[in-house]
């Protein structure tokens, strides 16, 4: 698939920092006059927002619906924001992407990882990050962040998880970092928001 621009992915659990780093990463770019594009999932269209709500309201999804509503909104997403943003040259900084899928659901939720790899591959036609920045974490910082951060009363359904949960999460995105080294960049986001920021800036300039 050839296009011009940078697809670069944020991974990690609730409240490791994605979107703070997001935001001064792409600040940066700007202000190296490089054409950037925010987005994130599930979500970026407003067919995948509408799935998004779906699958953060509800109560409760059966393991496979809820894999297979990601990917529609990936689908989705994938076709109508990334490749044309990719294609007309833009960097684009996606926070969460199919890392988020197989940690959640192939690792977390016991939907295989190979199943789960497979699935997002048909999902997103083949399209990977260039590079992906995974924010690790312990999981009980990461939530206690997260709460701090939006002071609701009301969680959504993945935060609302058992703390086991979200431990599995993290160990499949641990996972995820060694089967694709080329891609994955890990970074201990236990660290101060602006030492990330300058290990993340180094990551990217590799790339440019
Ligand atoms: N390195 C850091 N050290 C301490 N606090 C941080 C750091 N990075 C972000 N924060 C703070 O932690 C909270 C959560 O950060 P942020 O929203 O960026 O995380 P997130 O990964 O996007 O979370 P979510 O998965 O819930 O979207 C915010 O209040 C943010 O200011
Ligand atoms: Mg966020």
């Amino acid at each position: 698939m050839a296009n011009k621009g940078l697809f670069i992915s944020f991974e990690g659990g609730e409240g490791a920092g994605k979107s703070t780093l997001i935001h001064k990463i792409a600040d940066w770019l700007r202000s190296e006059d490089r054409e950037v594009i925010e987005t994130h999932e599930p979500g970026g269209t407003a067919l995948a927002g509408d799935i998004r709500k779906l699958l953060l309201e509800k109560p409760a999804v059966a393991p496979k619906t809820e894999l297979l509503l990601f990917l529609a909104a990936r689908a989705e997403h994938v076709h109508d924001v990334i490749i044309p943003a990719l294609n007309e040259g833009k960097i684009v900084l996606c926070d969460r992407f199919q890392d988020s899928t197989v940690a959640y659901q192939g690792f977390a939720r016991n939907l295989g990882v190979k199943e789960t790899l497979e699935l997002c591959e048909y999902a997103s036609g083949g399209l990977e990050p260039s590079l992906t920045l995974y924010l690790d974490i312990p999981p009980q910082i990461g939530l206690e962040r997260a709460k701090k951060a939006t002071k609701r009363e009301k969680t959504d359904r993945m935060e609302a998880e058992k703390l086991e949960f979200h431990e599995k999460v993290r160990k499949g995105f641990l996972s995820l970092a060694e089967m694709f080294p080329q891609r994955i960049r890990l970074i201990d986001a236990t660290n101060s928001a602006e030492v990330v920021y300058q290990t993340a800036v180094q990551q990217i300039k590799t790339l440019l």
